[in-house]
């Protein structure tokens, strides 16, 4: 079943997508958005979860690989044989290919990249498919193929280099391949852009308007007037000819509902509440943010700080909730705080629990495939091509 949703600001009188169906609940078999869990999940309330994550995970032995988001809930990084950010858990994939199934704690774009990264034996497994990622819904194929028809049109196509962040679906990644472009995430962004305009003139970044904008002026020096915003809502992206003729970096009107709620506030709160903090960032934030703050990186980039930083040195950090309190837990020397008053978790990766997993994990001890995350051969062929480039980057 497809949801939609109606623009209801007169941007835009087409029904959008939903991103999201609330609480995974109904059916749609073709995509990640809300799919009934098909088994028997266990309770919550089951005293003997972590015994059963134990026992399935011992029964499969090396024939099961578990990748753990940095986002993920304690109660399943416990079970992650490796953890790390987008990049390295992409990496970390394509580096086993002895494991039959690779049990994905992540978001459904990580698990598709995954499977474009691993062997044609292995099967990736998303224990709940409703764990999608609302930044990687707001660009579609058909609004990103509108997109480059706009550039064509403007006669910038050819000298335009897609670079497309790690979070959009294998659709976008196989449309960047295409194109000639690469993939990015937020470790490397820096030199994926200064990749991308040794090729070309221009860059398309799709789907993150910060990281592509925080990367460009902080990293590359650009200027924010170097930069323009396509909105996939609006006829031509809302941007007249020489607005796309005179800028550098197009970027697509996405972002992260998780680190789009901090705000300048909050980092002029948390700077009076706490003297002397440090305020770090990630770059999905917005400008102004980033700008605010001390310093800026990715969530392994955050979390390599931290090992660094000197006992009793306090900081405030803005990424997700689950990550910032393992790191104050890990840290009880350091005063670490969330940089937002607000709690402020990821809802889609927290689809994934302990009563998921055991019951991912027991299916396959069953034999049993549950949640396949499969991309087919063609969309693979091109998305490669993009996940290779940026594999390769220097
Ligand atoms: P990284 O894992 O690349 O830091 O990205 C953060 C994120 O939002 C993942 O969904
Ligand atoms: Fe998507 Fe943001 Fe959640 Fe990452 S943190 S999965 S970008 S919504």
């Amino acid at each position: 079943m497809t949801t939609t949703i109606t623009e209801t600001h007169g941007v835009d009188p087409t029904p959008t997508p939903l991103a999201l169906l609330l609480l995974g609940r109904e059916a749609d078999p073709n995509s990640e958005r809300g799919v009934d869990c098909p088994g028997d999940l266990p309770p919550a309330s089951d005293p003997n979860l972590v015994e059963r994550a134990r026992a399935a995970k011992a029964a499969l032995g090396d024939r099961v690989f578990i990748l753990g988001h940095h986002y993920q809930r304690d109660e399943v990084i416990e079970f992650a044989d490796v953890t790390g950010d987008s990049f390295k858990l992409a990496r970390d994939a394509a580096a086993r290919p002895e494991a039959e199934y690779i049990v994905f704690c992540g978001v459904h774009f990580m698990a598709e990249s995954a499977d474009i990264l691993t062997g044609e034996k292995q099967q990736v497994v998303l224990p709940d498919l409703a764990a999608g990622c609302s930044m990687a819904d707001m660009a579609t194929a058909e609004q990103v193929a509108e997109c480059w028809d706009v550039l064509t049109d403007a006669g910038i196509a050819d000298v335009t280099v897609p670079v497309s962040y790690m979070n959009s679906s294998a659709d976008i990644k196989a449309f960047t391949g295409r194109h000639g472009g690469t993939i990015c995430t937020s470790s490397n962004a820096q030199r994926a852009l200064e990749w991308a305009f040794e090729q070309g003139q221009k860059v398309l970044f799709l789907p993150d308007q910060h990281l592509g904008r925080n990367t460009a002026v902080r990293d590359l020096g650009l200027s924010l007037d170097d930069c323009v915003l396509y909105n996939p809502h609006k006829p031509n992206g809302g941007l007249t000819v020489e607005q796309l003729r005179d800028a550098k970096m197009i970027l697509w009107r996405g972002h992260c509902s998780v680190h789009g709620r901090f705000s300048l506030d909050s980092v002029a709160d948390v700077r009076e509440r706490i003297p002397g903090v440090t305020v770090l960032v990630h770059p999905e934030c917005k400008h102004e943010v980033v700008a605010a703050a001390d310093m800026v990186g990715s969530t392994e980039y955050i979390i390599k700080a931290l090992d660094a930083a000197e006992p009793g040195s306090k900081w405030a950090i803005g990424t997700e909730l689950n990550l910032v309190r393992r790191l104050a837990k890990a840290h009880p020397d350091k005063e670490i705080v969330f940089l937002d008053r607000t709690v402020c978790f990821c809802s889609t990766m927290n689809r994934i629990d302990l009563p998921h997993l055991v019951w991912a994990l027991e299916s396959l001890v069953e034999g049993r495939v549950p949640n396949v995350i499969t991309v087919d051969p063609e969309t693979e062929k091109y998305a490669k091509a993009a996940l290779d480039r940026m594999l390769a980057l220097p």
